[in-house]
């Protein structure tokens, strides 16, 4: 029985060892299908470069082909599996398997088979394909179909998308959009409830907040998208509340970019959502004052970093959560080189958490025009503005990454483009980050028209230029537009 039971467990973790090896290998045929597909979208057939990475997959390929006999690369319900293994993606990855997802989307198609005998100037012209073949045009995957058989690649096939799948695809996408919204307004509760129960003296269900946070993380890791769009709307009445959430989702995101281990990645928002705590033990009519503070009130505001340590200490259970939040409460007003507040006597790093929430507060602050900065600036000048200051206030290194999370023009930027229509930016591409997608509301003459999306990556190559680009940004207060109406969080 003994022995029974060891040869079985043996067995298992023989297989254990086989699948570990295979989602190894997955993810790397997945990386390099990436690196792949962007040289293509840059290079010719026949340059060095493209053929050089062309063959590193070429390589991996053939090495897999010859464990498994054939490569099954299928993208359902928005994940890879590679062979039936569903794929997991560590952070690092995680951009190359997004990529890889919409590959498969804007292609409509399904699955990749591989089969043994592939070549590798079968394999460049099949990845060639993607890079050259606009996926805009309509009918697409019959298009590129014919391609591969016209191009003589016998060996690569392609399955289309069920149609009653797309409709299903298209509904679980609805419901993952609905699924961040609720928990992105469960954190906004949960940080109004956290600062009632304190200002009334109860304790905080920390419990709660931590499972809040790391939904949230789980939800973020998905859909970036709509968190993102979340951010950039502004509501006065809870804005303290919302600042935090806000807060907490960018935090979050950069963390998400810098590779950051799930469970560092919730002490990250649990610090980010609780980093103004200590606003409740200031007066609220001062917190809420709309116009600008006098001196004796900015004393009283500079407070509340040290206040939020003494709050986030009256907690019943300190613990790795709590202790990373009482030094980013602490240290989120001050700048790289010590300026800001409290004032320190003492030369001190500032913690790594401590500088993400200082860069993701500072830029939800000066966009939604409160508090500190009474009037507001447009996401894109707040960028600028912080990257002036960028070495001096901000870490460098962060506030690119920072940068790279909510794109050249974050989403919410009343935008001009060429063709002389009115857009928001409504998606970043982190492709091309200076491409965003646009949601067009006006026409030239300022007529205002069906909201129509377009992607400003869009390239015409018979012009050999772009359909649509920014040739400006606008200040949304001037020409009183509400940007909130035109995200697409309904
Ligand atoms: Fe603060
Ligand atoms: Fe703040």
């Amino acid at each position: 029985m003994g022995k029974e039971t060891s040869t079985k467990s043996s067995d298992k973790k023989f297989l254990d060892r086989q699948e570990e090896t295979l989602l190894q290998k997955g993810k790397e045929l997945v990386s390099q299908l990436h690196a792949s597909i962007k040289t293509a979208q840059i290079y010719e057939q026949n340059n060095e470069m493209f053929i050089k990475q062309s063959r590193k997959l070429f390589d991996l390929i053939s090495e897999l082909i010859q464990k498994e006999g054939e490569i099954l690369l299928v993208s359902k319900e928005g994940y890879l599996f590679l062979n039936d293994l569903r794929l997991k993606f560590d952070l690092e990855k995680y951009a190359g398997s997004k990529f890889i997802m919409e590959i498969f989307e804007r292609f409509d198609m399904e699955k990749i088979s591989i089969e043994e005998g592939v070549t590798s100037s079968e394999l460049d012209s099949f990845v060639y394909l993607f890079g050259h073949l606009n996926p805009e045009e309509k009918d697409i995957f019959d298009l590129f179909e014919e391609k591969i058989h016209k191009l003589g690649i016998s060996h690569i096939k392609v399955e289309r998308i069920p149609l009653f799948k797309k409709e299903s695809y298209k509904k679980s996408l609805q419901e993952n959009k609905r699924l961040a919204k609720k928990t992105f307004f469960n954190a906004v509760t949960v940080v109004r409830e956290a600062m009632s129960s304190l200002e009334s003296r109860k304790t905080v269900n920390i419990v709660r907040v931590k499972r809040m946070v790391q939904s949230l993380v789980d939800l973020i890791m998905e859909d970036e998208g709509t968190f993102l769009e979340l951010t950039a709307l502004k509501n006065f009445d809870e804005y303290t509340y919302i600042h935090s959430a806000d807060v907490c989702v960018l935090s979050i995101m950069c963390g998400v970019r810098l590779g950051l281990e799930k469970n560092k990645l919730c002490e990250l928002g649990f610090a980010a959502l609780f980093h103004d705590l200590g606003k409740v033990r200031l007066p609220y009519e001062l917190i809420n004052k709309p116009a600008e503070y006098d001196d004796s009130e900015w004393v009283q505001i500079r407070r509340h970093p040290e206040l939020g340590v003494k709050t986030i200490l009256s907690f019943r259970r300190l613990d790795d959560y709590s202790m990373r939040a009482i030094l980013v409460a602490f240290e989120h007003h001050l700048n790289l080189d010590l300026s800001g507040y409290p004032k320190v006597s003492k030369k001190r790093d500032l913690n790594l958490f401590s500088r993400i929430v200082s860069i993701a507060d500072a830029y939800d602050a000066m966009t939604s025009g409160r508090v500190y900065i009474k009037t507001s600036y447009s996401p894109d000048e707040t960028l600028k503005r912080m990257f002036y200051r960028s070495g001096i206030f901000y870490d460098p290194v962060l506030l690119k990454v920072f940068i790279n999370v909510v794109g050249v023009y974050p989403v919410g930027t009343l935008v001009v483009l060429d063709t002389g229509e009115i857009g928001v930016v409504c998606g970043i591409n982190s492709e091309d980050l200076a491409r965003p997608r646009v949601k067009i509301i006006a026409d030239r003459y300022g007529e205002k028209k069906e909201y129509k999306v377009v992607d400003l990556r869009k390239f015409d190559e018979t012009r050999n230029e772009y359909h649509f680009s920014i040739v400006q940004t606008l200040d949304p207060q001037r020409y009183k537009i509400d940007i909130s109406q035109y995200l697409a969080v309904e």
